[in-house]
């Protein structure tokens, strides 16, 4: 690692309290003048280090640019063979992996981003990725003897363990809408896109790339006004670390559900969050919209739905709305 990438690691250890210059070279076996100059270049990225005679330097503890090392330190041992790579800005996180897996990238490659310039949702929609505002992580998996109708799952755990992450960090109670959005206050703070690749002998998942958008704050400006309705975020106000801590929560409680896959018990704490069971929704197919009681989610995660006729039918995949 360079100078500047350990410095940053131990500020980030050590937010909010000074290290001597002394100390900070000793540490990493560096001059003083390498730190001096490694604290520069770390200003002109933005992070506020207060330096003080006598005292050293001090990272601001309400500093909240992500980065690998402020990511890591919030990181469980679950997480240890992840490869994360976080960029400033990016045109879309799952584009970046997936170029990434076709290259071929190792399972738990993650790129992880403050802002995309083409950020996609699902259906061929566009996702709203201002910058500085937000959390875009995309992350690749590679599981053994995965068919396509348990690739839902992936979403399934992401969707919960995203919940559970903003829950650990906001204190706000996090609900999904089927099969992916998550909401806080009956707003959406945050999408998951599930990308996959399939072996044309054998149907079985070659990759998957789960892509997670958070709307951590409000946009300066707040949404535009096609979202203005719809979309929320997890904090109302600035809050130190949130999106390093917010990335690393939604990273161990995802590789936890993940590495134990076959079992299923992500399934009734989706359900508990579920907006839509026991309510009336429009499904929507590509070729017609349907009104329908939802019934249940099923082990699967596929969602059950009664039509007006009596017949049910049990959905992998689809979108639907809430009937006011
Ligand atoms: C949706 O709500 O339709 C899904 C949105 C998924 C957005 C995330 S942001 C990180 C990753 N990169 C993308 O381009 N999309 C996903």
């Amino acid at each position: 690692m360079a100078t500047k990438e350990e410095l940053l690691a131990l500020f980030e250890k050590n937010k909010g309290m000074y290290i001597s210059g002394e100390a900070i070279a000793e540490k990493l076996s560096v001059s003083r003048t390498a730190v001096w100059k490694a604290v520069k270049s770390l200003q002109s990225d933005g992070y506020i280090i207060d330096a003080v005679q006598n005292k050293g330097y001090s990272l601001a503890a309400e500093t909240d640019i992500l980065s690998a090392q402020g990511i890591g330190k919030y990181l469980k041992s679950i997480c240890s063979d992840l490869q994360i790579n976080v960029l400033p800005v990016v045109s879309s996180t799952n584009t970046a992996v997936r170029e990434m897996a076709e290259a071929g990238a190792k399972e738990g490659t993650a790129v992880i981003s403050g802002a995309q310039t083409g950020g996609r949702g699902r259906n061929g929609h566009s996702f709203f990725s201002p910058y500085n505002t937000g959390l875009y992580m995309s992350l690749l998996l590679r599981p053994r003897n995965c068919p396509s109708n348990q690739a839902v799952k992936l979403t399934t755990m992401a969707a919960v363990a995203v919940c559970k992450a903003i829950e650990a960090v906001s204190g706000e109670k996090a609900q999904i809408k089927w099969v992916n959005d998550i909401y806080i206050h009956g707003k959406k703070v945050c999408g998951i896109l599930t990308e996959a690749s399939f072996g044309l002998e054998d149907g079985l998942l070659e990759y998957a790339v789960v892509g997670i958008g958070i709307n951590v704050f409000v946009p300066e400006g707040g949404f535009p006004k096609e979202l203005e309705s719809i979309a929320g975020a997890v904090f109302n106000n600035t809050q130190s670390d949130a999106k390093n801590r917010l990335a690393a929560e939604c990273l161990n409680r995802f590789m936890e559900y993940y590495t134990a896959l076959e079992k299923s018990d992500y399934v009734s704490e989706y359900r508990s969050r579920s907006l839509v069971i026991g309510k009336e929704v429009r499904v929507i197919f590509s070729d017609r919209q349907v009104d329908a009681l939802v019934l249940d989610i099923d082990d699967d995660c596929r969602l059950v739905v009664q039509y007006g006729d009596g017949t049910t039918e049990s959905l992998f995949s689809g979108d639907v709305r809430v009937k006011l």
